[in-house]
């Protein structure tokens, strides 16, 4: 029995993660770009991660194809096909900016492409997106200054930032001026911090830079006075768990914290990080955490609901996805108690 999947909002995934092996070579050979094979399925042999920066050193090289607006396109349009087979309502896309201008892409190649993708998407599957600019953490403050001044003109194509990359030794605090500024720009701000950092980074995100939402965070749990900030002050966590258990920011799945958040109280969402790297998108998470800790209907709806409760769209908007969520919970249970 096949059932339909959960209507969920996706806030954290990085469009650049969503590039399959099948994908990458097509636009290898399209731009004449070398690749250390050309076969997906030994591409994908590649991603046996033992940490963040083992993953970031192969997506980061990967990302050397992308080079028009239909490239972009491409890559946007294949992750929102899939995302809404997914039962993914909303998506909140985060991009790299910067390693697309080191590669020497202008920001209006990498607007354009995207933008058109969530546009058609809209248009075409009934799916709503927009686009978070993240800033690479591991470049410093001063050039994620640079970038959200170079980004100013595109401010229409774009709600939030956010920061992402290498954590640990690049702390929340280098980024606070930048994340002023955002702010003043009428911008949404979120944050990676505690994939692999501390709950002090966590700490930090908060205070330094004003983060609406906390993207990982699952180390918060080491810390209860910060875990009950979290809870009184209704942040988000957008937890990963295939993406954890990849990179190794938790042993197992089974030894996963999400049990833990979840009983804490926080408002805990899941989604898939990077799917093309970390086996799966985020139905295929749900449908892992469900079966690895026996969640009820009634749990899976409350991750759900919590994923349109913590997305940057209007209430009445928030309302219409949440009675949706309410109406797969009643016939899950309908065809479960066989009515
Ligand atoms: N962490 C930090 N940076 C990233 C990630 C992540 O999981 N995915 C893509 N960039
Ligand atoms: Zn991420």
């Amino acid at each position: 029995m096949t059932v339909a999947p959960w209507p969920i909002a996706e806030l954290h995934v990085h469009i650049e993660g969503t590039l399959e092996t099948e994908l990458l070579v097509t636009l290898a050979r399209r731009n004449n770009v070398p690749l250390p094979s050309y076969n997906p399925d030994e591409l994908r042999e590649l991603y046996r991660f033992t940490d963040l920066q083992s993953f970031l050193d192969i997506y980061y090289a990967n990302l050397a194809v992308l080079r028009t607006e239909d490239d972009f396109y491409d890559l946007a349009m294949a992750y929102l096909v899939r995302a809404a087979g997914a039962g993914v309502r909303r998506a909140e896309i985060f991009f790299d900016p910067q390693t697309h201008l080191a590669n020497g892409i202008p920001l209006s190649v990498v607007f354009g492409g995207l933008t058109r993708a969530l546009r058609d998407a809209r248009r075409d599957l009934g799916i709503s997106a927009d686009l978070i600019l993240c800033f690479l953490r591991h470049l410093g403050g001063a050039a994620a200054l640079e970038t959200l001044d170079a980004a100013v003109p595109f401010l229409d194509q774009f709600i939030g930032v956010g920061l992402d990359s290498a954590e640990v030794g690049f702390p929340p605090s280098l980024f606070t001026e930048v994340f002023a500024r955002a702010g003043a720009l009428g911008l949404h701000r979120v944050a990676h911090a505690g994939e692999e950092g501390g709950p002090d980074y966590v700490q930090e995100a908060l205070d330094l830079l004003g983060a609406e939402r906390i993207d990982h965070g699952i180390r918060a749990i080491e810390d209860p006075r910060l875990v009950q900030v979290l809870r009184d002050r209704r942040i988000p966590l957008t937890v990963c768990p295939f993406s954890n258990v990849s990179l190794r920011a938790t042993p197992t799945l089974a030894e996963h914290p999400l049990p833990a958040l979840i009983e804490a109280g926080l408002l805990v969402t899941i989604s898939s990080d990077d799917p093309a790297y970390f086996g799966g998108y985020v139905d295929d998470n749900l449908t892992g955490i469900e079966r690895e800790f026996g969640l009820d209907p009634h749990q899976m709806a409350t991750l759900a609901r919590n994923s349109f409760l913590a997305a940057f769209v209007p209430e009445a908007e928030k309302r219409r996805y949440i009675a949706a969520v309410d109406e797969h919970l009643e016939g899950l249970l309908r065809l479960i108690s066989g009515a």
